[in-house]
């Protein structure tokens, strides 16, 4: 399997147009955040383990496949991942969800934590990490270091737009985990913000500035 999905799928590139511009109101950029990593997660899930379970239907009983929730943790990085959690629910509404908390220093752009709680055990699930953007790739990097801490070990990471900076550094930092992009943007401006982009994601998905 590919190390990085990028989509170019029509109704993906379409929502995320509707997010860059800054017109767009809170609640109408929140449904689409949640649309979209509805989207991502139907092809990053596309290998979540199956077990057989009996079903009985109208006409006889079969062994049939089935999710089991208990495979599959989402963990949105604080606060705009949280905007995707909904969406990868509702495909699998027994996920169990963890939370990292992190911000940006703004002068610096380092991460810092300030919350961390993993469902437990997470050794055996699959751990879909959710942040809307991927910009110099230090939260993300530094996310996946506290699950891998804490003894997750399969692990994807989910954004909406990522700058080709922050692929690579969670690319080199992380090369065993998969990663899905929707969208790839130029770069990077003097404040680590991604150009075009759509400004600040947890303000725009909670209505703060
Ligand atoms: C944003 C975004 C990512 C991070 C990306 O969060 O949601 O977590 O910046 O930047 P990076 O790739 O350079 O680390 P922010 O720190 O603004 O916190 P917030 O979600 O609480 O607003
Ligand atoms: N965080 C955001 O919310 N937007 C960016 O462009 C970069 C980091």
């Amino acid at each position: 399997m590919e190390q990085v999905i990028i989509f170019n799928h029509p109704l993906i590139q379409h929502k995320i147009s509707i997010l860059r511009n800054k017109a767009t109101g809170t609640n109408e950029f929140r449904a689409l955040v949640e649309e979209i990593a509805m989207l991502m997660g139907y092809e990053a899930l596309r290998d979540l383990p199956l077990e057989e379970v009996k079903v009985e239907t109208p006409i006889e009983t079969c062994m049939t496949p089935m999710i089991s929730g208990r495979k599959l943790a989402v963990v949105p990085i604080l606060r705009a991942g949280l905007g995707m959690v909904n969406g990868i629910l509702a495909l699998v509404p027994s996920a169990k969800v963890g939370h990292i908390g992190l911000y940006r220093d703004e002068v610096t752009h380092e991460p810092h934590e300030y919350y961390c709680k993993l469902p437990s055990p997470i050794e055996e699930r699959t751990i879909v990490v959710t942040d809307p953007m991927l910009a110099t790739g230090g939260s993300a990097v530094e996310a996946v270091n506290f699950i891998k801490q804490h003894g997750g070990k399969k692990i994807k990471f989910m954004a909406i737009i990522a700058a080709p900076e922050g692929l690579e550094r969670l690319k080199a930092a992380h090369p065993d985990i998969q990663i899905y992009v929707g969208h790839m943007d130029r770069c990077l401006n003097e404040n680590a913000y991604i150009c075009p982009g759509l400004g600040d994601a947890g303000d725009r998905i909670f209505g703060t500035k």
